[in-house]
């Protein structure tokens, strides 16, 4: 059964995000020594990752990996490596070598390539082969799009033994990309989805509804699955 939490405001959203992130870090880091935690990219994660930097985590626990990454300089302006850095990894002060940045200079195939290796170097646990990873952080988009799953993508078919694919045709700018696989999604402990703001409502709604293809936030394990959205994002009657 999937866990929704809904707050008055995005700052709030910020908030409670930032606080359930630490906080399970900290439970997985005592119980394992280590976590591995992806984030995503786009504007909804920005104030939370601020946030996320004032809170008490013990970082040299953390591997940071990334969910999606645009096929552009880590120092361009659409990274999302970029976004994660000044947000969040400076701020925290986490150490470069624990951070796995998707080299989306490298264009989608080689990039995509280069990550499953990364992945499968360092995530020791596996679920029927797939990492696992132990906190995975979402946007979606209004299309009910997550890391750079795409509604009716191919990448939505991948083989079960993929972990990252290349992304030629995104609807979203910039078109080119890499994303984790819905598999990687899938096998994850825990996913926790961000919504802000009006135009995310159906796709919440929707992403709650019965699965399909044509969301893919609703192919996410359910009962795997956190939403923290604000009343404006908070599910509506399909
Ligand atoms: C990306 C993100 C993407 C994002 C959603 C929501 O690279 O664009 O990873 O999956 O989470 O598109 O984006 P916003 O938060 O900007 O609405």
């Amino acid at each position: 059964m999937t866990h929704l939490t809904t707050c008055v405001d995005a700052e709030s959203v910020a908030t409670r995000a930032a606080a359930e992130i630490a906080r399970y870090l900290e439970a997985v880091r005592t119980e394992r020594g280590v976590v591995h935690l992806a984030l995503s990219g786009g504007t909804t994660p920005k104030r939370t990752f601020e946030r996320l930097a004032a809170e008490q985590v013990q970082w040299e626990a953390v591997e940071v990996w990334f969910a999606d990454e645009r096929c552009v300089a880590p120092e361009d302006a659409e990274s999302n490596y970029r976004l994660a850095r000044e947000t969040l990894i400076e701020p925290a002060g986490l150490p470069p070598e624990r951070v796995h940045r998707m080299e989306g200079e490298l264009g989608p195939e080689e990039g995509a390539r280069n990550y499953a290796q990364a992945l499968g170097k360092h995530v020791a646990t596996r679920d029927r082969g797939l990492p696992v990873l132990d906190l995975v952080v979402l946007g979606i988009g209004p299309d009910g799009h997550v890391a750079s799953l795409f509604p009716g993508a191919a990448t939505l078919e991948a083989g079960e033994e993929e972990l990252c694919l290349g992304v030629r045709d995104s609807p979203k700018p910039p078109p080119e990309r890499i994303t984790l696989t819905l598999g990687v999604l899938r096998v994850a402990a825990r996913c926790l989805l961000l919504a802000t703001g009006a135009s995310k409502a159906h796709a919440v709604s929707a992403m709650l509804a019965d699965p399909s293809n044509h969301v893919p936030a609703s192919l996410l394990r359910r009962e795997r699955l956190t939403v923290i959205a604000d009343d404006a994002a908070a599910p509506t009657p399909i």
